[in-house]
Parts: structure tokens; sequence; C-alpha cells
């Protein structure tokens, strides 16, 4: 069996969310990687960015990419990483990857909740949540030929979500 489940796709699709309900019905362990590398770096990404920039975070998240192929179970994975070296054929060769689809208006109105809400992502903090359907749209359009490297693909708006998710380890729950 695989044992290993990336869970990849754009900021404010619900990666952690689904992650965890998965997990929770699969009874399957749940890893994120952002929060590793956080306890790692013992900084939290917010943080980092804004002190060494993003370059230096896509080799420090490149190192924990390689790290995870100790990990077992669920891996959500945060939204930049599958587009920076080789992270997406890592990911495929230590496991299998799952990407969280969903529309520009889905996402632009996710994060924009969110930001609302106080959880302001480094990526987006110099931008008006006005622009974010602008945003998110252009850097979709970036980021979606590596996301569509992923071995399957859910779309968030169209079916259910966490059936589509167990379809993919109910073979190897006894
Ligand atoms: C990023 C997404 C974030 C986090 C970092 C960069 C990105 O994770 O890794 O802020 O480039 O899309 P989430 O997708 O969990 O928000």
């Amino acid at each position: 069996m695989r044992n290993r489940y990336y869970l990849i796709g754009y900021m404010g699709v619900g990666k952690s969310t689904w992650a965890k309900k998965w997990a929770k019905a699969s009874q399957l362990p749940i890893h994120d990687l952002d929060a590793l590398l956080e306890s790692r770096l013992q900084m939290s990404i917010y943080e980092y960015i804004s002190t060494f920039g993003e370059l230096a975070f896509r080799k420090q998240e490149r190192e924990e990419i390689q790290r995870s192929a100790t990990l077992e179970g669920i891996i959500a994975v945060g939204g930049g990483s599958p587009c920076f070296y080789d992270n997406m054929d890592v990911m495929n060769a230590q496991g299998e990857t799952i990407y969280l689809h969903a529309g520009v208006g889905f996402l632009s109105e996710r994060l924009r909740n969110s930001t609302v809400a106080g959880n302001e992502r480094p990526l987006l903090k110099d931008l008006d949540v006005d622009m974010y359907p602008e945003f998110v749209g252009k850097h979709l359009l970036e980021r979606l030929p590596y996301y569509e490297k992923a071995a399957h693909r859910i779309s968030v708006e169209k079916v259910d979500v966490l059936e589509s998710l167990l379809s993919l380890t109910r073979p190897y729950i006894k």
C-alpha cells in the first residue's frame, strides 16, 4: 500500500481542513508541512518570509518535503511548495499526490474571509482584499501546470470531498 498522501492546492482551498476530516475518518496519522517547518525553524512562516525573504523560505520548504519521506499518513502541503524546484516530482515519487482544486471566485472569497478574520498570509500582505480576484486569477494560472502533475484531482466545489478522499484510502483501511 501507498502510505503517504500529499494534499496540495492553492491557498485557501481548505487543505488543512480536509486533511483533518480525512484523517479522522480514515484513522490515518496527519501532518502539516508548514507546521513542521515552523517548529524546525522556531519561527512562524510569516516571520521567516518577512525576515529572510521568499526564496530562503522555498529552500527550507524543499528540505521539509525531502524529510517527509519518513512520515506516514496524510500530509497537508503549503500552497506554493509544488511549484518550486522538483518538489512535485519528489512528492510523486515519495507518495500519492492529491490536488484540491477550486475556481478563482471561491478561493478569493475564502482568502478574503480569512484575512478579515485576522489570518493574513505572507504572500498577500501588501495586497488590498479587493485585488484578490486579479491576483489569484493570475497566480493560479501560473501554478496550475505544477498542481496538474498530481496523481489525483478533486474539485472541492463540485464533489463530496471527504467521500472522494476516502475512496483513495478505503482499500487499505481494515
Ligand atoms: C504559500 C502558502 C502557505 C504558506 C506560505 C506560502 C504559497 O500555505 O506555505 O505562506 O506560496 O501559496 P497555505 O497554502 O496553507 O496557506
